[in-house]
């Protein structure tokens, strides 16, 4: 079913559904893509305030990710014209960054993907703007538990399933929805590539995860029922009960020990609040 195919260098990688194992070249690659990612998410948390445009951050992601010497992979892809994806309190995911200003109590989510010498960054955090109500915090909190759940499953021998399992019985044990529209992927030279991580899953099932499989790991996490819908524009996704819904993605790459996560905050800022 699942194949391996094992990444040796410059050789051309096709989006045929197989499962990519990297070698020190690629975990050099993805650690500083990765880092890029988490730096200019560092950067956005003091600008995250009320009245602030979505716009004016996607150009700081932008501006970031060329100064870093990279282009955002959002760019151009299937028609994508921003540099981000910023979704604010009931949109699931793929926000599109405009005219519309942030306002006290929301929650964000900025989801930036720094291309860097070949190597896809992708990393999501949200982000509080001023105060937020109790049960919109505990939402994020919940969330960022659940990526990190996911994470802790990462270990060679393990099955994908296994961190999908994770994340659904802790959003389900707080009576969260689990989105199953959208999923972690593989990722690497290529931005979405095999396998599909689905966030709600059976333990024990799906492909084995060996050592040099890159991966994001992306929960989105809603405060009402599971269930999503597409907005006319195409792209942005919203909870069909308008419930919240929150999300933090990192990328990670399988080790002989566990795994390493290549966007982690430098400075500690992970999950909110950040100062
Ligand atoms: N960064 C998203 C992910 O985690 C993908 C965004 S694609 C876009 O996979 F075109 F919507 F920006
Ligand atoms: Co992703
Ligand atoms: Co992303």
């Amino acid at each position: 079913m699942n194949q391996y195919q094992t990444v040796t260098g410059d050789e051309t990688l096709l989006r045929d559904g197989t499962i990519k194992l990297h070698g020190p070249a690629g975990f050099e690659g993805m650690r500083k893509a990765g880092r890029l990612a988490a730096e200019i998410l560092d950067a956005l948390a003091p600008m995250v305030q009320p009245g602030v445009t979505t716009g004016e951050l996607d150009d700081v992601v932008r501006q970031m990710t060329l100064d870093g010497g990279a282009v955002p992979a959002t760019f151009g892809y299937r028609g994508y014209t921003h540099s981000c994806c910023i979704s604010i309190n009931h949109v699931v995911c793929h926000g599109i960054p405009g005219d519309k200003a942030l306002k006290e109590g929301d929650i964000v989510n900025i989801d930036v993907t720094p291309l860097l010498d070949g190597w896809h960054g992708d990393s999501s955090r949200m982000y509080l703007v001023g105060d937020v109500p109790l049960k919109a915090r505990r939402l994020v909190d919940v969330t960022y538990e659940c990526l990190m759940l996911g994470i802790e499953q990462v270990k060679p021998g393990a099955r994908l399933g296994d961190i999908g399992a994770a994340i659904q019985a802790h959003a389900e044990a707080h009576r969260y929805g689990v989105v199953r529209e959208f999923c972690g992927h593989g990722l690497g030279r290529l931005f979405h590539d095999a396998p599909e991580v689905v966030h709600a899953a059976k333990a024990g099932t799906g492909p084995e995860l060996r050592p040099g499989m890159f991966l994001t790991i992306e929960p989105m996490i809603n405060l009402g029922r599971p269930w999503v819908k597409m907005l006319s524009d195409g792209w942005t996704a919203v909870t069909r009960d308008k419930s919240l819904s929150a999300q933090f993605e990192h990328s990670i790459g399988v080790t002989e020990e566990g795994c390493e996560i290549f966007t982690l905050s430098p400075t500690g800022r992970d999950k909110p609040p950040y100062e």
